[in-house]
């Protein structure tokens, strides 16, 4: 044990002087490709991005059919360079309900609305298909990537028969979420389940080289928008009485300091949605919401395949007791779990599933 522990200091030491010099102070990029152009050239307060739109294009699946509507909000343009390979989510067939006994039932979803942010790829879509496979109704996805987003709910909507809306939202837009959140409440009568996935990640910046726009950016969509979406689809389950359950995709960056990349801001992004969630959760426990995080460790997604990340990638397998990335659909059996009735206790909690590497 001991000499495990030695050796990881080790290789620990040696991995920090490989990354610093292989990366240029010059480095820094975004790790969500869809966002990365914007990103590079950010260098005053004039290049940000505007937020602002002036309709959401939603696009509705039922059994496969594409219809196409604006809601009147603010547009969002942006382009998606990378998809995940996705394995196709399997119809559930309500009949199997009744022969569940009591305990496997409560890890069922059947009939209720998930909101799902960063729905578009990646864990978010993973998490999806997964609360369609146990007997969610309609899902609603939001994500900033139109194309990605549409080709994803087109897909789960074949792929299950079920109701499966796409809006083009970015979580910063107050205005946008409102719109879609209103919309989506008002379609399916009602929302039990919201999915906080939505998240962007800068890695390889020093601290003292950050860029206050940058900062801002990413502590804007990864915390702000958290809370925004929160905040819109809680005011919901408030006034339809019948609670619900909000689950947030925080990071074990917000617990841990990831080696060997500096990535300060996003560690304190997602340090802040934990104890977001835990504030949340005590608050809303009066009208029967539940509010949970997820931390993940470090997954095989397009947020981490950038080639700046591909040597570190080794270090991060090497600090991992299992030994690997986690994978796509690694969350799923969590998600379900804290959808469902199965949880019931459970608010507040920060659940870290990282194949054990932050036990060492
Ligand atoms: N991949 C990992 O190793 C890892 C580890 C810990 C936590 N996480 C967290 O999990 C969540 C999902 O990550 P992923 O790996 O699936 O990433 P991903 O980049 O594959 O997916 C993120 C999705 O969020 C969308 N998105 C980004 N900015 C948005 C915005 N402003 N508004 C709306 N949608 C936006 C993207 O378009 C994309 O579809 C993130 O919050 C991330 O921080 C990921």
């Amino acid at each position: 044990m001991l000499t495990r522990f030695v050796s990881r200091l080790a290789t620990r030491s040696r991995g920090s002087a490989v990354a610093s010099r292989a990366l240029s102070p010059a480095s820094f990029r975004a790790i969500s490709p869809g966002l990365s152009r914007s990103l590079h050239t950010v260098e005053s307060k004039a290049h940000l991005e505007k937020v602002a739109k002036d309709s959401v294009p939603l696009v509705t699946f039922e059994q496969g059919e594409r219809k196409e509507q604006m809601l009147h909000v603010d547009p969002q343009p942006v382009t998606s360079t990378v998809q995940d390979s996705q394995t196709a989510a399997q119809p559930f067939d309500g009949s199997v309900f009744q022969n569940l006994t009591p305990t496997m039932a409560k890890f069922t979803l059947i009939g209720r609305v998930a909101i799902i942010t960063g729905g578009g790829r990646g864990l978010g879509l993973n998490m999806a298909q997964a609360l369609a496979e146990v007997g969610v109704r309609g899902i609603a996805i939001l994500d900033v990537q139109p194309d990605i987003g549409e080709a994803a709910a087109q897909k789960l909507s074949e792929d299950t028969g079920i109701d499966v809306r796409f809006y083009s939202v970015d979580v910063r837009d107050e205005d946008g979420i409102s719109e879609a959140i209103e919309n989506a409440a008002s379609h399916f009568g009602q929302i039990d389940i919201l999915i906080n996935s939505a998240g962007i990640a800068d890695s390889n910046i020093k601290a003292e080289t950050y860029n206050v726009d940058m900062w801002r950016r990413l502590i804007d969509i990864n915390v702000t928008g958290n809370f925004l979406v929160a905040q819109a689809v809680a005011r919901k389950m408030i006034s339809s009485g019948n609670g619900g359950s909000i689950i947030n995709i925080a990071s074990m960056s917000g617990s841990v300091v990831n080696y060997p990349q500096e990535q300060s801001c996003y560690n304190a992004s997602k340090a802040g949605v934990i104890q977001m969630t835990k504030s949340l959760a005590t608050e809303w426990a009066r009208y029967g919401i539940r509010v949970n995080a997820i931390s993940p460790g470090y997954m095989d997604t397009a947020l981490n395949r950038v080639p700046a990340l591909e040597a570190q990638k080794k270090i991060w397998i090497d600090h991992t007791p299992q030994k690997r990335l986690g994978g796509v659909a690694d969350l799923n059996g969590l998600a379900v779990y804290l959808a469902s009735d199965a949880s019931a206790y459970m608010t507040g909690n920060n659940c870290v599933i990282d194949g054990g590497y932050t036990l060492w």
